[in-house]
């Protein structure tokens, strides 16, 4: 005999269990069950491990969750426009930078790709992006460029503003960002964002977004040579930051930011960019095609470019593509 199909678990128990903070309503509880049997939803999340216990006043609250990432809690009734129309979650690739290239090859826009682990994950400059299986987020989007306009920069910039407003939206923490794609809190790095883009093809210019998040890594996971100057948003927060939400809140900002890039409006990302700078107004020193400068930090310009005050001198701006900060 056929083996009846399971009934799909309802996932807006688990989101706004989380979201609500303190449990869902008893009424509210009512209509999301709507005649079904709440015992039965409640075992069928207990074997994926998430845990529900009762309130008080007959209310539902999450008392535990499982430390992988589920792509259908990450999903749930996003109304991605774009960013996060679909929603997978791999346990080990190369990078997810790799899937996402791949996704855009088939033609297809806005899938998020989360991984728990990266094999060969990579950050700017050819450099390594490491982090311990479930510590992070890692994760990226291929997104077509609607014309010659949306650059690459933007997007990175647009990115780190994303990242950082979800973080402080999630966690209370005081996110900020140093150009170009860094966001830090209390001065440490705690994500970088990487853009890379496809040779166009068929008349199409693609980018990949790529953003990874130390999320829950401790002190002494992060490589010896980052270990001063990398720190963790649950360091800050003092205890463990749930993934998800973290993910969730991610894919609705990077979807807002991208339909302003879209519709031309790149002010607004510079704009926010000053709002959340870590470097606005101070002294700086950055490395620019194999030399060093310093000055002070004046503004963005129309390409996302940092305009540095030289000591003694004019303005100049450095291309995010070719420069780093050195202190
Ligand atoms: C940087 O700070 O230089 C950027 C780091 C970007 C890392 C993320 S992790 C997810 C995605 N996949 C990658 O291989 N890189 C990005």
């Amino acid at each position: 005999m056929k083996k009846p199909k399971a009934k799909k678990p309802n996932w807006s128990l688990v989101v706004l269990a989380k979201e609500s903070g303190g449990g869902i309503a008893p009424q509210r509880l009512e209509k999301i069950v709507a005649g079904g049997d709440l015992d039965d939803e409640i075992a069928a999340f207990a074997r994926r491990g998430y845990h529900f216990g009762k309130t008080s006043d007959g209310g539902l609250e999450i008392t535990g969750w499982p430390r992988r990432l589920f792509a259908e809690e990450i999903a749930w009734d996003l109304a991605a426009s774009v960013v996060g129309r679909r929603v997978e979650v791999h346990w080990t690739v190369s990078s997810t930078n790799d899937l996402a290239r791949g996704e855009a090859a088939r033609g297809r826009e806005g899938a998020a790709i989360f991984a728990e682990e990266q094999t060969a994950g990579r950050g700017r400059f050819g450099r390594t992006w490491r982090a311990p299986k479930y510590s992070s987020l890692l994760l990226s989007v291929p997104l077509l460029c609607p014309g010659a306009d949306v650059e690459a920069e933007g997007v990175m910039l647009a990115g780190a503003v994303a990242v950082a407003e979800a973080v402080c939206e999630t966690t209370a923490l005081a996110a900020e960002i140093r150009w170009p794609n860094d966001v830090l809190v209390e001065g440490r790095k705690v994500s970088g964002v990487l853009v890379e883009g496809l040779a166009p093809a068929n008349g199409q210019r693609w980018l990949v977004v790529g953003a990874g998040v130390n999320v829950n890594v401790e002190e002494e996971d992060f490589p010896a040579q980052i270990r001063d100057t990398a720190g963790s948003l649950s360091q800050f927060a003092g205890r463990r930051v749930d993934r998800a939400l973290l993910a969730r809140a991610i894919l609705r900002r990077l979807d807002f930011w991208w339909e302003i890039l879209r519709a031309g409006q790149i002010g607004r990302v510079s704009d926010a960019w000053r709002a959340k700078s870590s470097i606005l107004g101070t002294f700086i020193t950055v490395e620019s095609a194999g030399k060093r400068h310093t000055g002070r930090v004046v503004d963005l310009d129309h390409h996302f470019g940092l305009v540095l005050q030289l000591a003694g001198g004019p303005t100049r701006v450095f291309a995010p593509s070719e420069t780093t900060i050195i202190s």
